[in-house]
């Protein structure tokens, strides 16, 4: 038996498809369109391409994209004026400051500045608040895009035990609050977990976020079990060149598991899309139209 391989890319273009739909509908009711801004601090590559194709789509969805591309040496300061004008401008609904920020930059204070009505990521306390109360929040887009992938699978997830490897503020505790809304049984595990391999054995649904290449492999993966892999590496390859893996073992892991999902074309562009919809959710809030 070999795993169904969940297509990320397919179902984000659904979920963008959808996005796409609404703003046109909003547009042609002679509303504004929905506003995305974000900011990028510094030249880091990885970052650079994330920026770049994030305003594609937002534009690709008939949005409003906002930059700013901010040099390496910006202050902490001249950061929080910009998300200061940004929170202030009615145009923009979503704000998104790309992590992570140059050392200097103290990123707590950054995300605590965001106004949470259009803190996009879901990452200001007020939403991380809401979300583990079980209130309307916005909510972090990667675990959402993984919660998506996860139902993709045919399951009901109501019941299962889930095992999240990673306990990051992006991926792995919100993920937690998801999951247990899902009314999964949830365990996070990370770097100081026993017996790990043990622990992975005991998953219906295995949630690989801990960001090292290839790092659960058979002997982590109950058969059957749905795994959601986060991890987004780029290693050497032999002939000198550099390629994306995640961070499972897909070759070892894809006849074991019941569906598995690729990297790249898994969770990375959900991840975008759920940005998306979280900037079409922050402007129907913001205007007080149903969400
Ligand atoms: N860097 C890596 N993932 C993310 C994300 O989801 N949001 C932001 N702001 N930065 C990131």
């Amino acid at each position: 038996m070999s795993a169904i391989i969940l297509d990320g890319k397919a179902l984000a273009a659904e979920l963008r498809e959808r996005v796409g739909q609404q703003v046109a509908a909003l547009t042609a009711a002679n509303r504004r369109a929905p506003g995305l801004a974000v900011v990028l601090v510094g030249g880091d590559p990885a970052s650079q391409v994330y920026v770049g194709m994030k305003a594609k789509m937002t534009v690709a969805v008939g949005m409003r994209s906002f930059e700013r591309r901010l040099p390496e040496q910006t202050t902490e300061q001249e950061l929080l004026s910009v998300v200061a004008e940004l929170n202030a401008d009615p145009q923009v609904d979503g704000i998104l400051v790309q992590l992570p920020l140059p050392v200097a930059i103290n990123a707590d204070r950054v995300i605590e500045a965001i106004d949470p009505s259009k803190d996009v990521d879901g990452f200001h306390p007020i939403n991380v608040g809401r979300l583990s109360a079980g209130l309307p929040a916005l909510v972090p887009c990667t675990p959402r895009g993984c919660v998506m992938l996860a139902k993709r699978a045919g399951a009901d997830l109501a019941g299962m035990h889930a095992v999240i490897v990673g306990r990051s503020n992006i991926v792995g505790k919100p993920m937690a609050q998801l999951l247990l809304q899902q009314n999964c049984t949830v365990t996070v595990a990370h770097s100081r977990t026993r017996n790990l391999p043990g622990l992975c054995q005991q998953a219906d649904l295995l949630i690989a976020a801990l960001g090292k290449p290839h790092f659960l492999g058979a002997a982590h993966v109950k058969p059957g079990a749905i795994v959601i892999d986060v991890g987004i590496n780029r290693i050497a390859t032999a002939d000198g060149g550099t390629r994306l893996v995640g961070d499972v073992d897909f070759d070892a892991v894809v006849p074991i598991a019941g569906a598995i999902t690729p990297v790249p074309g898994g969770v990375g562009p959900m991840t975008i899309a759920c940005l998306l919809e979280n900037t079409l959710t922050a402007y129907l809030r913001r205007e007080g139209l149903p969400s």
